[in-house]
């Protein structure tokens, strides 16, 4: 079957197993091997290697006498599926903790937006010490973050990525996800998302903040505790692990190279269900309960402790008994 030169176009600079897939999708019917290996300038045999490839990681590839039929593609965030970002891409099965992968990549120099994602963790970490549940059919990676944003304001890079992460997650599945303070995705109260971030500066600037985000997507959230839910439950839609990283991935990238996180609270605290409810506010050596009242330009809680007392929180887990 011949391809139109127009229908080709886009796929120039892609990875060859996103061309690959792409011809397989935009073919009526079977593409033959010879009919690939001219069109995209390889070997029959680099495509029929990158073919077995691609069904070893579940791809459903058929092979007719007249050539290679795409039956179904898994859900999986595959390095090619992210286009010229794929280089930035590392994927894993496996890991005890993308945390621990993208620390050794962040120290050893990798560009901003250098990704670990793992289909599963062993020792997944949540904030405060926790653990995180990280089974089969999550959205699980860290995102390397080099800002060139003045210290005082990391702790805005955390409410950024919620707020971002919590539009892309509204905006492909019509979720209604609200924020609890710092970072957690909640829908009715139950976690749909959390995020962990390490950061390593100098004095006066950041060297890299590495931001670790767990997304309940496909995995069965109903013996997690707190309640949990995912995505996948949410909507009636196909949901995308890889389209949910992407969407947030190109409103992060944005926004940090536009170079500003004005308007970030203000973005915040348009999702956030935290204000206006007596909290718990759980640090690691302390707690303070109080009205939240506000969340301050640098990303802190302000509370109104019952003597009537303001106080901040610049970092902690809030509980709200409300919720
Ligand atoms: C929290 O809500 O407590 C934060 C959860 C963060 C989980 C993610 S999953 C990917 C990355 N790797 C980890 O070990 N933790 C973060």
């Amino acid at each position: 079957m011949r391809l139109p030169a127009a229908a080709l176009r886009p796929l120039k600079g892609r990875p060859l197993k996103a061309k690959i897939i792409a011809h397989m999708h935009q073919a009526a019917g079977p593409v033959s091997g010879e009919r690939l290996s001219k069109v995209l300038g390889v070997s029959r045999v680099a495509i029929w290697k990158h073919m077995r490839q691609l069904q070893t990681v579940g791809y459903a590839i058929e092979t007719t006498p007249k050539g290679y039929r795409l039956v179904k593609e898994p859900d999986a965030p595959f390095p090619w599926v992210f286009g010229p970002r794929e280089s930035q891409m590392h994927y894993h099965q496996e890991l005890p903790s993308t945390m621990d992968s993208a620390m050794e990549l962040a120290r050893k120099g990798s560009p901003a937006f250098t990704v670990v994602v793992a289909e599963r963790q062993t020792k997944g970490r949540g904030r405060l010490q926790r653990q995180w549940q990280s089974t089969q059919g999550g959205l699980y990676f860290t995102m390397v973050l080099r800002p060139r944003i003045p210290l005082a304001e990391a702790p805005l890079i955390n409410l950024a990525a919620a707020v971002d992460l919590a539009a892309t997650i509204t905006h492909l599945y019509e979720i209604p996800v609200q924020l609890k303070w710092p970072n957690d995705l909640l829908v009715e109260g139950r976690k749909l998302a959390g995020i962990l971030s390490q950061m390593a500066a100098e004095p006066d600037r950041i060297d890299f903040i590495n931001l670790g985000i767990g997304v309940n997507v496909h995995n069965d959230t109903r013996r997690v505790k707190p309640p949990a839910v995912s995505v996948a439950a949410l909507t009636d839609r196909t949901v995308s692990r890889a389209r949910i990283l992407e969407g947030f991935w190109d409103r992060l990238e944005q926004r940090l190279t536009g170079g500003s996180l004005a308007g970030v609270v203000d973005q915040w605290k348009g999702r956030a269900v935290t204000l206006g409810k007596t909290v718990t506010v759980q640090t690691l050596n302390d707690q303070v309960t109080g009205l939240a009242v506000d969340v301050a330009p640098d990303g802190a809680l302000v509370l109104e402790t019952a003597d009537g007392r303001r106080v901040t929180v610049l970092y902690g887990d809030c509980f709200h008994p409300q919720v």
